[in-house]
């Protein structure tokens, strides 16, 4: 089929990859020139492991390709929404300006009969509201939300949980459903909804997550007062398999450009139908998983005898999470940050995410490794969970540190090795 690909941020070139890997002729439109020109060269902005062997190995067999021309892709049959949905400035709502943008620049383009795909995360609504815009130019509306995680964002485009598809009569799902044939015919499950409920089950979902990492990490709270282990905690209570394991890792919590703006979303649009009761427990999550990040430094403070200033502070991880270059609303980088304002020299090591930083934050100094990051160091801080961190040896860090502190923020490295090797070993929400 041929498609369009509206926006090509994470989503964006992700999905257009991905159709070209399933088939498809796609055509990736954005208004930033020089993200379209670098995709045009088969390198991609960001980091994300696998993409940008998918996306050049697709235009150079000529299925995939970048412009900034919308009329380009007057003949499409499929026009995919990937735009993004930021938190809107001073408000918990989301900012849908590049939503409408790109549906209205769409629309003069449809030819009859084609249809545009929302995919972008929406408050409930949004696609009522189109709906008009689009069926008026004589094409159809699905709703079709993704859940791909930074990092695996191919695996889960290619290889999805499930597929949700909210439709309101026409020949959107004939289409969709032809688009996916690939990943349908394997077996991946498929829910077919109204717009609303397609809506609801992207926020439903990442309020979810959101809520058992806020919940694991109040249980953190709880054991740090009683003594207890919150890891261990985790690790009995996952066997239930109701509860199961995942998103039970207790540390700094949640950030990203989706779950902490999500569940602010979620709270604001609750808020304007009248049923903020049913939500106002998110407020809770989002504080939680906010006082995480005070702790860390709490903890950081402690081991440096009750004062940051004048203390050396190496960094380990500034990325929001392993396998990623995204500091939006990072955990790591704000404790970073925060222990910098308390009066520390502060040096930090990521292994991707250090352009971005360095970008937001060229204050903060940066290192080219994690040995450098933490020479002379009073306090080591583990605050991104990379590999190549877990299998840092105690022995090479004493060889470069002033005094063997170290806080685990994430809860991954081993106390048992740490302390053997005669560091003051600190986590949270452990003894
Ligand atoms: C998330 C959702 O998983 C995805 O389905 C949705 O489409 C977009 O938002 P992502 O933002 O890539 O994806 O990150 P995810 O892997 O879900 O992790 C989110 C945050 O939670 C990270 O900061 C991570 O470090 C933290 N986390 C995750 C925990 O603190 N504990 C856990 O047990 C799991």
């Amino acid at each position: 089929m041929r498609m369009s690909v509206v926006g090509t941020g994470y989503l964006g070139a992700t999905h257009a990859a991905a159709m070209a890997e399933l088939g498809h002729e796609v055509v990736g439109v954005d208004v930033d020139e020089r993200k379209i020109e670098a995709l045009s060269q088969g390198t991609i902005p960001f980091y994300e492991p696998g993409l940008a062997e998918l996306v050049r190995t697709h235009v150079e067999s000529g299925a995939l390709r970048f412009t900034t021309d919308l009329s380009e892709v007057a003949d499409a049959e499929l026009h995919f929404v990937c735009v993004g949905t930021p938190q809107k400035a001073g408000e918990l709502a989301a900012d849908l300006t590049y939503v409408d943008a790109a549906v209205g620049a769409l629309v003069p383009q449809l030819r009859p009969g084609a249809v545009v795909v929302g995919k972008s995360t929406v408050p409930v609504g949004t696609a009522a509201r189109l709906a008009p815009l689009v069926t008026r130019a004589g094409a159809d509306l699905v709703w079709n939300p993704e859940f791909l995680r930074e990092g695996f964002a191919v695996e889960d485009t290619l290889r999805p949980d499930r597929i949700v598809l909210g439709v309101d009569g026409g020949r959107g799902l004939e289409r969709i459903r032809s688009a996916y044939a690939g990943i349908l015919e394997s077996g991946t499950p498929e829910v077919v909804t109204d717009f609303a409920t397609a809506e609801l089950v992207k926020v439903a979902a990442n309020s979810f997550l959101a809520t058992k990492i806020s919940f694991i990490n109040a249980m953190a709270e709880v054991c740090e007062v009683a003594g207890a282990d919150v890891t261990l905690l985790a690790k009995a209570i996952g066997y239930d398999k109701r509860i199961g394991h995942g998103f039970l890792q207790a540390g700094l919590g949640f950030g990203g450009g989706c779950l902490p703006k999500d569940i602010r979303a979620f709270i604001a649009r609750a808020g304007e139908l009248g049923v903020d009761q049913a939500v106002s427990f998110l407020k809770n999550v989002d504080e939680i998983n906010l006082r995480r990040r005070a702790r860390m430094v709490d903890l950081a403070r402690e081991v440096c005898d009750g004062s940051l200033a004048g203390r050396r502070v190496g960094i380990l991880g500034v990325a929001f999470k392993p396998d990623s270059d995204d500091i939006r609303d990072s955990p790591a980088l704000e404790v970073a940050l925060t222990v910098q304002r308390s009066g520390a020299a502060v040096r930090v090591y990521d292994p991707e995410a250090m352009p971005n930083a360095k970008d937001a934050c060229p204050t903060v100094a940066y290192s080219p490794n994690a040995l450098e990051a933490c020479r002379d160091a009073d306090v080591v801080l583990h605050l991104t969970e990379w590999a190549e961190f877990r299998s840092l040896q105690p022995a090479d860090l004493a060889a470069v540190v002033s005094e063997r502190n170290i806080v685990d923020g994430r809860n991954v490295l081993d106390p048992a090795r740490w302390r053997a090797a005669g560091w003051q070993f600190r986590a949270l929400g452990r003894p």
